[in-house]
């Protein structure tokens, strides 16, 4: 199971809509079970989650001093991908949160603010040595702004080669629990968040999380779909207890 947690000191940058919205298409495409976890005492995605319709990507609401327990009961009810909101702060309880990710995604607003801000959560990251991607956020289309902040995001780390806009439906789409795909499937957005989580799975799979290579040096990796239709129906019943009560 893959951890992902999405960081970043300023308020606003776009930590919970990304987060929302990178779960779902996860699940979407074939990663999960997805788990998404608020640590946020803002609540925020708990309440994006509680007028959601459908039941997946499930939901979990945690500490985060608790969150590396969490993720180990997540990983034996067969989670495959459990992807991580914080606040925005800089405090020793986010760093507890980033020492559990395998990738730290940090949203970004192409404005001297949040510029400013990236420093204190790439050190977080750099001090656990965690791979770290920015994601340009809320960007207008051919603003000078945006390729600029692109590189001086360059300076500290890896920038997405996907920009979001800013764009209305990524607000919107999330009022009544939705993600702007699940409202309209081929929009602008739903297309940038889609090539954003494409190129996301792609670092993901070169980075081992634990059960993968421990496997690998064990020369183990086989299907075992008796074992998997097993492991499903464990995920289910687990999660069930652990989901958040709508
Ligand atoms: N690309 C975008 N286009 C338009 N609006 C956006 C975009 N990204 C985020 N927003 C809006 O900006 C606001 C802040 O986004 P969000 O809540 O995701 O940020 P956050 O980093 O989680 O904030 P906080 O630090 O307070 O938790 C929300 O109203 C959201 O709908
Ligand atoms: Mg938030």
């Amino acid at each position: 199971m893959h951890t992902v947690v999405l960081a970043s000191q300023k308020g606003g940058s776009g930590k919970t809509t990304l987060s929302g919205h990178l779960a779902v298409e996860a699940e979407r495409g074939g990663s999960g079970p997805v788990a998404l976890i608020d640590t946020d005492p803002q609540g925020s995605l708990a309440a994006w989650w509680n007028v959601r319709e459908s039941k997946t990507p499930v939901f979990v609401k945690v500490e985060s001093m608790e969150l590396a327990d969490a993720l180990s009961e997540l990983r034996s009810a067969g989670i495959r991908l459990a992807i991580v909101d914080t606040p925005p702060a800089i405090t020793g309880a986010i760093s507890k949160v980033v020492s559990c990710a395998h990738l730290v995604v940090v949203p970004t607003r192409p404005g001297p603010h949040d510029l400013r801000a990236v420093g204190a959560t790439v050190d977080i990251a750099e001090s656990l040595e965690k791979p770290l991607v920015f994601v340009v956020n809320a960007a207008t289309a051919r603003a000078r702004i945006t390729g600029d902040a692109a590189i001086a995001l360059s300076q500290h780390g890896t920038v997405a080669p996907v920009t979001l806009h800013h764009r209305v439906d990524y607000a919107a789409s999330m009022v009544d629990g939705r993600t702007v795909g699940e409202v309209v499937a081929n929009s602008k957005s739903a297309q940038e968040i889609k090539s954003l989580w494409s190129y996301l799975a792609e670092r993901l799979q070169k980075i081992p999380d634990g059960t993968d290579h421990a496997m690998e040096v064990r020369g183990r990796r086989r299907p075992r779909p008796s074992r998997d239709r097993e492991r499903r129906e464990k995920s289910k019943r687990a999660l069930k207890k652990a989901t958040y009560e709508r």
